[in-house]
């Protein structure tokens, strides 16, 4: 089994410690779900963009129907954008055979400063086991690098990571594990057996519960209801399952 270890935020690491291993990135509320949900209804890209300055380049750059601008600030929809970071809000309607420029608070940052890997993948409970069948073939180190929010770790990235670490080991922990993925497996084995419950008593949770129209964490919570391996190369994430 490769060696498997985390990052609790976008900022817990320097760039340089990724480089030639592969990263995963979980944001599970929302940007990863949102990212997996895109490409789930047919989308042909996302972009992800660190800031709304690096997005406005880009976005001015392309004048064309097929791009579409996306992204929160402070978990709402940016003025001008045409969409949120609601996953709800990507339907088939809406973004089948676009390309989304995409702008969150902590799960882009975390994406574009994970740029050395040799590959880097999204995942989230949607696609957790396609995600972690990925992991089980490659030979590299392995690093999960949770968005967090703000510097700080997020509960709910956390006890994904610990499922994706528990399942690549079936069920057990290597001794000789990294203190932060003893940690993160711990957390899954305490909280793993409700995790909807958990996501809805995280921090996050309680943040979002004042501005989303929709039931944005149980939609979040589902386990392994996408089949979507989302892979970033250079500079756009698409769906690298071509067993689908
Ligand atoms: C992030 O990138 O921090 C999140 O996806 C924020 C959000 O829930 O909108």
């Amino acid at each position: 089994m490769n060696t498997i270890d985390i990052r609790v935020s976008a900022h817990s690491f320097q760039e340089d410690e990724l480089r030639d291993k592969v990263v995963v990135m979980i944001d599970v509320l929302r940007a990863s779900s949102t990212i997996v949900t895109a490409l789930q209804n047919g989308a042909k890209g996302v972009i992800p963009v660190q800031d709304m300055d690096a997005a406005g380049r880009i976005s001015q750059n392309l004048d064309s129907p097929n791009f579409m601008l996306c992204g929160e600030k402070d978990g709402q929809k940016i003025e001008g954008y045409d969409l949120g970071n609601s996953p709800f809000e990507y339907s088939t309607e809406a973004v089948k055979d676009k390309t989304i420029i995409f702008k969150t608070s902590n799960g882009t940052k975390a994406l574009k400063r994970s740029t050395m890997g040799k590959e880097i993948l999204v995942g989230c409970f949607l696609n957790l086991e396609t995600v972690t069948n990925r992991l089980k073939e490659v030979d590299q180190e392995i690093v999960i690098v949770c968005a967090g929010w703000r510097g700080h770790l997020s509960l709910e990235d956390l006890l994904c990571a610990g499922k994706i670490i528990s399942d690549l080991n079936g069920g057990t922990l290597q001794e000789d594990a990294p203190d932060g993925t003893k940690v993160a497996f711990g957390l899954y084995e305490k909280f793993g057996n409700d995790i909807e419950r958990t996501l809805r008593n995280s921090n996050h949770a309680k943040r979002l519960a004042d501005i989303t129209e929709n039931d944005d964490i149980g939609f979040c919570s589902r386990l392994n209801v996408m089949q979507i391996l989302p892979t970033l190369k250079e500079g756009i994430i698409t769906n690298a399952n071509v067993k689908e």
